[in-house]
């Protein structure tokens, strides 16, 4: 599996702890921090321990879980650079899930005007998504990534072993996003995801998954066109996350919230942008097949629709969406109004 190279930076997929090491050894950087979270101490920084064990680094540990992912949390991470010293030409490694890759991103990309960081994801969604595309990122008062940055890290560094220490619920959730690549670019990738499901992924699957995203951010880096495709599902998707974040007992993941939205917006889709209802039904089950169904309540829907209405991506007070024309492609810059919402927040309470 040979390294991808995106827009500025190599993402690694063979021997990438040995390449992190490599990397850090040719960079000649001042200061090397490594930011972890209590689960990617325990699980994950052995491995990397090992493959730089001569080179000098500081550990920054923060406490994990998306409701840290805001910026208190993000000025524990200053103070610690601040009082370890660092300096412009310092590295931060970013080791986890993605709030490590996007808030570590965000740390380094605002830290004295920017330091470099690399990201090494560790849980299924941050290596098919988070990690890669520059995007960096807070939430604040509940909506998700509403501070944040576009910054490029300095490379990528993707081992699927580490998905092994992963429970089966974490796996689902970046399945996702895996799910959305398919949905959105690639039938025959979507095929093959959907017989495989969230245990039977392969590294083969992982690969292709960030070839698509990475093929989609390289065209479109900033967000202006093409890269709102991955935005499917995320619209309505966001909007239960972070509905449930607030309200939930056991918050809902992310995968397991946007898969709430895939089902939403390919009703959408085949409303508004000509998804045919075979190919609506298909999407619908392959999702049905590896969510359970969440208990959305017809009084919650003027919640939803707040949280929508504060989304990044809309435009002149509209709600912006991106939307299926059939399994394997996406347009993008649709608007839907408030009772198509509506109804297609009722079409997943009747599935
Ligand atoms: N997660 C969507 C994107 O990176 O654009």
């Amino acid at each position: 599996m040979i390294p991808i190279q995106s827009i500025s930076y190599p993402i690694f997929f063979e021997n990438s702890l040995q390449e992190l090491h490599k990397f850090i050894l040719e960079s000649k950087y001042s200061k090397v921090f490594i930011l972890v979270d209590s689960n990617t101490e325990i699980h994950c920084l052995p491995a990397v321990q090992e493959a730089l064990k001569d080179i000098d680094y500081d550990l920054i540990e923060i406490t994990p879980g998306e409701e840290n992912k805001n910026i208190d949390f993000c000025i524990g991470i200053w103070r610690m650079l601040l009082d370890f010293g660092a300096e412009r030409n310092s590295l931060l490694i970013n080791l986890g899930g993605g709030v490590i890759t996007d808030m570590g991103g965000f740390a380094a990309s605002t830290f004295k005007r920017g330091i470099d960081f690399v990201q090494v994801p560790t849980t299924l969604l941050s290596q098919v998504d988070a990690s890669v595309g520059g995007k960096t990122g807070i939430d604040m008062d509940n909506v998700k990534n509403i501070i944040g940055t576009f910054t490029q890290p300095k490379a990528v560094f993707i081992n699927t072993r580490f998905l092994k220490t992963l429970e089966e619920r974490e796996i689902r959730s970046g399945f996702a996003e895996v799910l959305k690549h398919g949905l959105i670019y690639d039938r025959s990738l979507f095929n093959t995801v959907k017989m495989a499901g969230p245990i039977g992924l392969t590294d083969e699957i992982i690969y292709r998954s960030v070839e698509i995203k990475n093929e989609v951010v390289k065209e479109d880096p900033f967000e202006k066109s093409l890269r709102k495709i991955l935005n499917f599902g995320h619209t309505i998707g966001h909007a239960v996350e972070s509905y449930s974040l607030s309200h939930d007992r056991k918050p809902l993941l992310h995968g397991e919230a946007i898969a709430i939205g895939f089902i939403c917006e390919a009703y959408l889709s085949s409303k508004k942008n000509g998804l045919r209802q075979a190919e609506l039904e298909e999407t619908v089950e392959a999702i049905k097949a590896v969510y359970p169904s969440y208990n959305l309540r017809k009084e919650n829907y003027p919640a939803l629709l707040e949280i929508m209405k504060n989304d990044k991506k809309n435009n002149g007070g509209q709600i912006n969406f991106s939307l299926l024309s059939e399994i394997g492609k996406c347009g993008f810059d649709l608007y839907c109004t408030e009772e198509e919402i509506f109804e297609s927040l009722d079409y997943y309470i009747s599935m």
